[in-house]
Parts: structure tokens; C-alpha cells; sequence
């Protein structure tokens, strides 16, 4: 079918009347695709075991009818009023014992049983009725776990964590082991006295949040998994997705990745952010690491603004098709919105969507139709990957312990992880996401920022790599404590000391004031003089090279970046937090230390290579001009050098028979671009 394109379809929302509306307009855009009932359980189910499915066979009959396919959710993420209203206990409630009432959406306990056991009836249902509908192209289950209701504290939780616990312990002896518990008399004798770390008097347990965040990750998990085995059930051929939040702190999406047979995202890119076509590239370089290399889907976007931000800023003319096609350039065999028509009423009604409130004599649903065309010129690329030599490492369990406070310093995990994600998107470089313990067999380089925890199978596992040929480049506050953070004793770095070759001896965290004294100056030829913010500290280089040093004060002449020789690899650590262009210069050294030259070095132009089609994406507001020549596939015109429109897009076709064809192929694969 070539790839999809549509968006949250809520017919329920609107009269019968403007449903024949509705599916003349989708084909206009050349709409394939569209997600049903993510927030119709309580029109499905209008009281407690009765249930209506009228109105959605007839969607669905008509969807069919005009050969769109539907991705079919299970309208699980928004209990009706009357089953709060029987179970109220299935409410969730935050660290201070406050409730989420009813009156929005996602207002249930993860671990409620009621919650539970009406949402698989509700899905058994559904299954049995739609399972083997001709219009059923997905299962789409629940919507964006956890986006709201994330960590619940309430005595559904506390049951249910003992029990994790204890099969995570097997003894209370163990837990207290693992835990910490001589420490401020937080010894326990049972399972039974555990409660979730609800608001205490002071820092809480850092291993008791730490297996908080894993317990709460899994929760939601399981949600997912009861639901998945129920539709599967019914129809073992359809894939099955639930729409992931990009890099979402509260769900390990490493752990959930392999139960999806779709990887699907939701990305909202701020049109004021300056650095969102970057934070957009990195949400989609996840996704398909997610998925191992498979293709993903771009489930919900905006058309143009969203109403949630204090201020909702518009996308640009050409800008929703510009951050479309990087998705599809970075992977995605699919593009869809959050919705279909804006709605009158409720929360969303100043959101944008496919079908604005002004209709279709419109900016956006000119620009909808224009996509829709550009889709379905891209159908070649649909399944081809995007190799990658270098890899960056997200550990969401670092992260969790990163946050947790009583910490050295307050850090923000992915903000540290995007500025090092920042560089090689700027060179156009192709990265993979990895979990710590993946096979890295395949990337001459793995940066692994605040890799805060190294239990010793993986610290063993990164030695291994890095002994085979690998290059890593490790940042401060790496290695610092084991899988119940525990810390690693005489010097950090746990596995990977001898690896990188230095000792740690004191952290030396700099205020984050801005002031003068929240930067340290570094010199070093390699990288000329810099600063750093966040972090210094006291390195002892036991058998790594220095690169650059600390300068002045208490740390003058102490090393600020290392590198060690290990094996057939290497081992670069950074003790600091450089300004963006020292990171750019030292992620450009070590590239070239192992011969990874950016295919298509640009000024500006992002260039994604996709199978054989080589993206070029404008995300400025003035024009680029690019060496690069040949045909662009969206267009079907021949170029002897592409010039780039603002928020212009050129996919360039480099399939060899293309470069047969037309006398001046992309030949020296350089993105030149100046800027008029
Ligand atoms: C998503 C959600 C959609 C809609 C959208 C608005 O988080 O899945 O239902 O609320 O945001 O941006």
C-alpha cells in the first residue's frame, strides 16, 4: 500500500453527515490510513457490560468501502465515568497521596485489578468483533502509556510493587542488601512494610526509587502485554503498536521494544525551539533503534500548532513537510496526525489538524494534500534502511538514577545526551541508539554520556568492545555505581577503569548560575582553549594520553580529556561539560581516528542517505544551494546541483541505474551549501 499516511480519525465526534465528508477529503490527500476510537470507551461501553458497537461498524464499513486501512485502538487510556464512579480505588494518586480524578483522561491505577480486568473485557469484545474486519490493518493498543499517569503511588501500587519485589529479591534479606537499608534505620523485616517511595521527610531510598522506576516502567508494560494477548488471540496475523513518546523518561522503552511488531512515535517538535528539527532527527533515530533497524511510524504529529504549550507557535509554510520527510528519511514507512478534523469542543479544540476549523481554503490542508502527493512519490524508499557505524547510548536507568537527587550535582540526562546527539547530527553522521548491553559489534564508535550505572557485566561487555577494535567515549559520571547503585570504590569507573585508563578522585561540580565561577577553562592543542560548564573534577591519568587540561585554580594541569589505548580499540573520557563547539571538535577527532568521514558533510542541510535515496532537508528560512546533482524523486526533475527552498526538501535518487541514466550523478557527495 505504499507508505501510510493519516492521522486520529474521531468520527464520533461529528454527525453522520460529515463522515461522507470526511472519507471525499481523505482521498483527496491521499489518506491510506487512519486510527480509530484511541478515546471511545465510553460510547463503546455505555454502562457496565453493555455494549454499543454500532456507530463503529459503520466507520469502519465505510473506511473499508474506500480502501482506507485502520490502525484500530483499543480505547483503553480513558475509563468511562461510571466505572470510576463503581471503582474509585482504581484512581491513581501522586507521591503525596493526591488523586487524579476523573474529568480528563489516563485517570487509572497501572496495577488497578478493576482497571485491568474491565479494560481486557472491554478488548476481548473488540477483538472478537473487529479481529478479522477486512479494514483492520493494526492493533493499536492503549494510547501513549504513561504519558500522564506514569509513577502511581496509591495501594494498588504498594501491593503490587511488594510483589515485584519479591520476585525481583526472593528475600527480604536480599532487598535490604540491595537496598541499602543499614542506612538510616531502614531495615526491613517484611515485604508487607514496604510501601511505594511516597513524600518522606528527606531524601528517599535512591534503590528503592531506582526499582520504583523499573517497577512503574513494567507496570505499564504488563498493561500492554494483557491487551496484546487478547487481540492476538482474534488475529494473529495483525501487527500489533501502541504509540511510543520519543525519549520519555518514565517508560524503558528498550524493555517494551521487542513485544511491538510495529514501533510507532509521537513527536510534537516546537516551531520556537530553534534546536527541534535536531530534537526531532534524535526522536526518530531512536525509534529506529527501537525497532532494530526496522521501519517505524510516525503515528501523531501536528498539522501546525499544538494548545498545550504556554505559547502554541505555528509551523513555518513547508516546515510539517520538512520534519515529515526527515522522519521517513530516518526510517519511517508512515505519516500520521493527531487528528484528523479539529474539534469544537473539549481540550484540544486549538490544536492543529489535518482539517481545520477554517477548512480546507486553508495553508495547512493545502500543505496535508501536498504530503499526501509527496508520500506516494517516495514508495521506493519504503523498507530500505539506514546504516549507521556510530552509536550513542541511552540508559534509561541511569537517567532515572541521574534525577533522583542527592546527587553531585542536578544534571538533566537528555539534555547532556543531545549535545553530543547535536554534533554528529550537524556533521549529517547516521546514529544508532543502544542499550548498554547490545551488541555493538557493528559501530566503529559508541559515545556513552553519564553511563552513571555500570553494573560489571555490561562495564565487562564495553571492555570487550573496546579490546576487539572499539573506540568509547565516556563522559564524567560514568561508572559510578553498580545495578543497586552501589558505588564502585577506588577511583569509579567500575570494569572500565583500566579501560579508559584514569582515576576519579573528587567530583567538582560548577554552579549553574551562569557567573564566571560556573565555567572552567581548558586548554589543549588538539582542541584549542574551551570551556566547560556543569562538571570538572580531579582525574588521575594512570595510563591514558591527556588531550586537554584543566587550567587554573585547584584542577590546574589536571587531564579534562583522555585517551587510552585498550587492546585493538580505544578509550576517550571528558571530564567536563565543553561549550558546543569543543564537542563538535572533539566528536570530529574522534570520527577521524577510525576513518568515519561524514558522507555528506554540510553547512546547515541535513542529509539522511535512506537505501538509495539521499535526503536533503532545508530547516532554515532562507535558501541553500547544494554540488549535489541528479533526479529528485519527489519531482521526477533532473538538478545539476539542488537548490533548497526554505523548508525545502530534495530526495535525491541514487539507485545505480538512476546514476546511469542522468550525466551528472551525485557525484562527490558533498552538501555545499551557502546561504542567501
Ligand atoms: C498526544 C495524544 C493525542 C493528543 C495529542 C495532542 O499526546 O496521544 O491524543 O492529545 O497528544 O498533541
Amino acid at each position: 500500500m505504499g507508505l501510510r499516511y493519516g492521522g486520529d480519525y474521531n468520527p464520533e465526534q461529528w454527525a453522520e453527515e460529515v463522515w461522507a465528508d470526511d472519507i471525499r477529503l481523505m482521498k483527496e490527500a491521499g489518506v491510506n490510513f487512519v486510527t480509530v476510537g484511541v478515546f471511545s470507551w465510553a460510547l463503546l461501553e455505555p454502562a457496565d457490560g453493555v455494549f454499543e458497537f454500532g456507530w463503529l461498524d459503520r466507520v469502519l464499513d465505510l473506511l473499508h468501502s474506500a480502501g482506507i486501512r485502520v490502525d484500530l485502538a483499543t480505547a483503553t487510556a480513558s475509563p468511562p465515568p461510571w466505572l470510576t464512579t463503581a471503582h474509585p480505588e482504581m484512581l491513581p494518586e501522586d507521591e503525596l497521596g493526591i488523586t487524579r480524578w476523573p474529568g480528563s483522561r489516563q485517570q487509572y491505577s497501572p496495577t488497578s485489578p478493576a482497571y485491568r480486568e474491565h479494560a481486557a473485557r472491554l478488548v476481548r469484545r473488540m477483538a472478537e468483533r473487529y479481529g478479522s474486519h477486512p479494514a483492520l490493518d493494526m492493533w493499536h493498543i492503549n494510547n501513549e502509556y504513561g504519558c500522564h499517569t506514569n509513577l502511581d503511588y496509591s495501594d494498588n501500587a504498594a501491593v503490587a510493587f511488594r510483589v515485584w519485589l519479591s520476585n525481583r529479591y526472593g528475600s527480604i534479606e536480599a532487598l535490604n542488601a540491595a537496598w541499602g537499608t543499614i542506612f538510616w534505620s531502614q531495615r526491613y523485616s517484611s515485604f508487607e512494610e514496604i510501601l511505594p517511595p511516597r513524600i518522606a521527610p528527606n531524601f528517599r531510598n535512591p534503590t528503592q526509587l531506582l526499582d520504583f522506576h523499573r517497577f512503574s516502567s513494567n507496570a505499564l508494560l504488563e498493561c500492554f502485554l494483557l491487551e496484546k494477548a487478547i487481540v492476538r488471540e482474534y488475529s494473529p496475523d495483525i501487527p500489533v503498536t501502541t504509540n511510543f513518546i520519543g525519549a520519555f523518561k518514565p517508560v524503558d522503552y528498550w524493555s517494551w521494544a521487542p513485544h511491538l511488531d510495529v514501533i510507532s512515535d509521537d513527536n510534537y517538535a516546537d516551531p520556537l525551539d530553534p534546536d527541534s528539527p535536531m530534537k526531532a532527527a534524535f526522536s526518530r533515530d531512536l525509534m529506529r533503534s527501537l525497532g532494530g533497524g526496522k521501519p517505524w511510524l510516525l503515528m501523531e504529529q501536528a498539522t501546525s500548532h499544538v494548545q498545550w504549550r504556554p505559547t502554541n507557535g505555528r509551523k513555518a509554510t513547508g516546515e510539517m513537510q520538512a520534519l515529515s520527510l526527515q522522519a521517513v528519511a530516518r526510517g519511517a514507512d508512515g505519516i500520521n496526525f493527531f487528528q484528523w478534523r479539529q474539534s469544537t469542543s473539549g481540550a484540544e479544540k486549538f490544536h492543529s489538524s489535518m482539517v481545520p476549523h477554517s477548512g480546507t481554503d486553508t495553508r495547512i490542508w493545502r500543505s496535508v494534500v501536498e504530503l499526501g502527493s509527496q508520500l506516494a512519490a517516495l514508495s521506493s524508499v519504503q523498507g530500505a534502511a539506514v546504516p549507521a557505524r556510530v552509536a550513542l547510548v541511552l540508559d534509561w536507568e541511569s537517567w532515572w538514577a541521574i534525577e533522583a537527587g542527592a546527587m553531585p550535582q542536578t544534571l538533566d540526562y537528555l539534555a547532556t545526551l543531545e549535545t553530543w546527539y547535536k554534533a554528529l547530527y550537524e556533521l549529517n553522521v547516521p546514529v544508532d541508539f543502544v542499550h548498554p548491553s547490545a551488541d555493538l559489534s557493528a559501530y566503529e564508535v559508541v559515545f556513552a554520556p553519564q553511563l552513571y550505572l555500570l553494573p560489571d557485566e555490561i562495564g565487562s561487555r564495553l571492555a570487550s568492545y573496546v579490546d576487539g577494535g572499539g573506540t568509547l567515549v565516556l563522559t564524567y559520571f560514568s561508572g559510578i555505581a553498580d545495578e543497586n547503585d552501589h558505588a564502585h570504590l577506588g577511583g569509579y569507573l567500575g570494569a572500565l577503569r583500566e579501560v579508559v585508563g584514569v582515576r576519579i578522585e573528587e567530583f567538582a561540580p560548577l554552579p549553574l548560575d551562569n557567573t564566571p565561577h560556573s565555567e572552567v577553562h581548558v586548554s589543549g592543542d588538539r582542541f584549542g582553549d574551551f570551556t566547560g560548564t556543569i562538571w570538572s573534577e580531579f582525574v588521575t591519568a594512570v595510563t591514558a594520553e591527556t588531550l586537554a587540561k584543566f587550567s587554573g585554580g585547584d584542577l590546574d594541569g589536571l587531564p579534562a580529556v583522555t585517551k587510552n589505548s585498550f587492546g585493538h580499540g580505544a578509550a576517550w573520557y571528558v571530564a567536563t561539560q565543553p561549550e558546543p563547539a569543543a564537542v563538535a571538535a572533539i566528536v570530529d577527532t574522534v570520527l577521524a581516528s577510525v576513518g568515519v568521514r561524514p558522507e555528506f558533510a554540510g553547512a546547515g542541510l541535513e542529509a539522511v542517505r535512506r537505501g538509495d535515496a539521499l535526503f536533503l532537508i532545508n530547516h532554515r528560512s532562507s535558501p541553500a544551494v547544494t554540488t549535489i546533482s541528479g533526479t529528485d524523486l519527489l519531482t521526477g526533475r533532473t538538478h545539476a546541483g539542488f537548490t533548497l527552498q526554505p523548508h525545502g526538501v530534495a530526495v535525491v535518487d541514487l539507485a545505480p541505474q538512476a546514476q546511469t541514466t542522468h550525466p551528472s550523478p551525485a557525484r562527490d557527495r558533498k552538501v555545499e551549501s551557502e546561504v542567501h
